[in-house]
């Protein structure tokens, strides 16, 4: 069985950096943010899980029916021989990937190292001649990839690309553009424009999950910068923003209330009703995909949706 490598591309007090800035910027703006990839430790990565199984979470299901029945198409446009996916928690749908290419090394990037440990020794332990190596790492920031066999396929499911505002998807696919070289490609997972009840249902679950994922970002706060947020004293919100054809999540506080960061030396004051937007979830059409992989400088040359239409693979190979 060939071992597990880890490897940290970020130093652990970066990561503290990084916390301490977003939140400093983003609870001292108007309105009030923070950035969704602090959703992800240990159980928001298990949360996350939790609402892949959800009945009103359609885009996992969708998303692994095209890798179900489409795998077998994309190792043949790709040939790749390194898979690297970005964003990859669990890497569960990614085993479709990984029967139809097999490949000779597996690269998932992802922030939350519980996902990433736990992901990645099942791969080894089930894929004995599989070179897993696994990053540790942002990839909003600059990534150095390990040396492995190329051609690469670098991999960015579940509809994540989603979770970026229109200024850094274009940073980030000019960045995914520079670490690609001709033969490789980029697969991309993007959830489609449907109805406004099925979206906003898919972020409001009747049994709660995606409120206690929304709230955990207030407990990451706690816990690393030793703040005083009461979860219960704010309510989830999720909403359909139709002219950016995104679902917002905020967090809106149920009472005024002043919340202290110790760590930042800071009181941040809620009025009643006021919110803090966690996340956008953006959605897409085959016309605004096709034209921010252009303006990134990347071809569309494959889409694949499910049966239903609720979600797009696309492929672009680098020529
Ligand atoms: N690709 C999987 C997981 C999607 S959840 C799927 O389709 O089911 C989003 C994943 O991206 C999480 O595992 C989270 O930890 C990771 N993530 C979010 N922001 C990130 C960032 N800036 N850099 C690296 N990983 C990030
Ligand atoms: C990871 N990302 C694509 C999920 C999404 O659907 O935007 C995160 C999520 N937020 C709430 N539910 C799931």
């Amino acid at each position: 069985m060939s071992p597990l490598l880890v490897t940290r591309t970020l130093p652990e007090d970066a990561t503290d950096a990084a916390l301490r800035a977003d939140v400093l910027s983003g609870l001292t703006a108007r309105p009030k943010w923070l950035p969704p990839k602090w959703f992800y430790d240990a159980r928001g990565s298990e949360l996350f899980e939790q609402i892949t199984e959800l009945p009103e979470y359609y885009p996992t299901r969708a998303e692994r029916e095209i890798l179900a029945t489409r795998s077998g198409e994309i190792a043949a446009a790709s040939g790749a021989r390194t898979l690297v996916e970005l964003g990859s928690g669990s890497s569960e749908k990614t085993r479709f990937l990984l029967d139809a290419l097999a490949p000779s090394a597996y690269v998932p990037v992802d922030v939350s190292e519980t996902a990433l440990t736990q992901a990645g020794k099942a791969l080894v332990e089930d894929r004995p001649d599989l070179e897993v190596h696994a990053l540790i790492a942002d990839f909003t920031a600059p990534l150095t990839l390990p040396a492995t066999p190329g051609p690469r396929l670098l991999a960015f499911l579940g509809g994540t690309i989603g979770n970026l505002l229109p200024d850094e998807r274009a940073k980030f696919l000019a960045s995914v553009r520079s670490l690609l070289a001709p033969g490789d490609g980029l697969l991309l997972g993007t959830d489609l424009v449907k109805d406004e009840g099925v979206l906003v249902r898919a972020y409001d679950d009747a049994a709660g999950v995606t409120a206690a994922f929304n709230k955990n970002v207030l407990a990451v706060v706690d816990r690393e910068l030793g703040a005083d947020f009461d979860p219960g004293a704010f309510d989830h919100v999720a909403l359909w923003n139709a002219e950016h054809e995104w679902i917002e999540m905020r967090l809106r506080s149920r009472v005024a209330q002043t919340v202290k960061v110790p760590a930042l030396d800071l009181a941040v004051d809620f009025a009643a009703g006021e919110e803090l937007r966690t996340e956008v979830s953006a959605k897409f059409r085959k016309e605004g995909v096709t034209g921010e992989l252009a303006s990134a400088g990347l071809e569309l040359t494959h889409w694949w949706t499910d049966g239903q239409d609720r979600f797009a693979l696309s492929l672009s190979v680098v020529r």
